[in-house]
């Protein structure tokens, strides 16, 4: 079964076309990310999707049923931004809410909080709360059901580093277990560690890309003393920060840079960073 299917939707806000005839499909579930400027369109577009917004012409199906049949809310959710929340209502009377209209257990809230560790805010109003904390209880309320099919719009938006990692981890772990995710975001090494499979919305349309061929690696090599690999590597493309040498390459040629450096030098430790959205990300946008 086809778990996403956009056909032909067209948007406009007045004489601005936002959208223009996209069609995109997901057919295997995966995490595909959605990526472009600020504006391009992405928010307009999951809110097409969730059926919030109604587009100009298209039509747009989620596991096999139409997105305007709410029995598909059994196995998708949307996490959409802060606008949602009731500043008067507790974490908890928000989960509360979704379990009564969804008719899930209120064993669904235990499992959803102790995931996400929020145990210690869900009693404080939404008023009082942070942005951080805000996102962290829309995520938690989007898993609630556990869908099958789980839409986010900036789900990393606002969050700390290691609250960024735990709900990377959460997404993997859903991946893995079958679930598919569609998510917009702007954190491009997040996206990276993600997904290759990314849409690009440009001008009105969607670039459908597997960036994985972009990812040339950056590899961070710790030396003991990284200035006397300077003339060494004089024919690579490198930088030194402080006691690494920082290199981006393709994999065979490391090799080739390691036998240089320990000509000259004792390698401590080798990390590797892939960087492939962000550098499609400057081909499609940059000047
Ligand atoms: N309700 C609306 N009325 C008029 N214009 C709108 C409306 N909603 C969005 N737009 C316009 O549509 C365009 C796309 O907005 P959208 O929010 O989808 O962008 P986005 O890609 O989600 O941006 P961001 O990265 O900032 O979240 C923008 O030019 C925005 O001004
Ligand atoms: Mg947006």
């Amino acid at each position: 079964m086809t778990i996403l299917s956009i056909n032909n939707v067209s948007k406009s806000f007045g004489k601005h076309k936002v959208l223009d005839n996209v069609s995109f499909h997901i057919k295997e579930p995966e995490i595909v990310a959605l990526v472009g400027p600020n504006g391009s369109g992405k928010s307009t577009l999951l809110n097409i999707i969730a059926n919030i917004l109604n587009s100009d012409s298209g039509t747009v199906e989620i596991l096999g049923k139409s997105n305007k049949d709410i029995s598909i809310y059994n196995n998708y959710s949307y996490m959409i931004d802060n606008t949602v929340l009731y500043e008067y209502l507790t974490g908890l009377d928000h989960l509360k809410f979704i379990c009564e209209t969804h008719r899930l257990s209120k064993e669904s809230i235990r499992k959803a909080v102790e995931l996400m560790e929020i145990k210690h805010f869900i009693n404080k109003k939404v008023k009082d709360y942070s942005l951080g904390m805000k996102q962290q209880l829309l995520f938690t309320m989007s898993i609630l059901n556990e869908p099958d099919f789980l839409v986010l719009d900036e789900p990393f938006n606002g969050l700390d580093p290691s609250t960024i990692i735990k709900v990377r981890n959460i997404l993997l772990d859903f991946a893995k277990g079958g679930k598919t995710i569609l998510l917009s975001s702007h954190n491009l090494s997040e996206v990276d560690q993600m997904t290759s499979h990314i849409v690009f919305v440009k001008d009105g349309k969607l670039i459908e890309e597997d960036i994985s061929k972009y990812q040339e690696d950056v590899y961070y090599i710790k030396v003991k003393n990284a200035k006397s690999t300077l003339n060494t590597l004089k024919d690579f493309d490198f930088k030194i920060k402080s006691d690494e040498i920082v290199v981006s390459t393709i994999e065979y040629k490391l090799n080739e840079i390691i036998g240089k450096i320990n000509e000259v030098d004792e390698i401590i430790d080798i990390r590797k960073e892939i960087k492939g959205a962000e550098r499609r990300y400057e081909e499609l946008y940059g000047d």
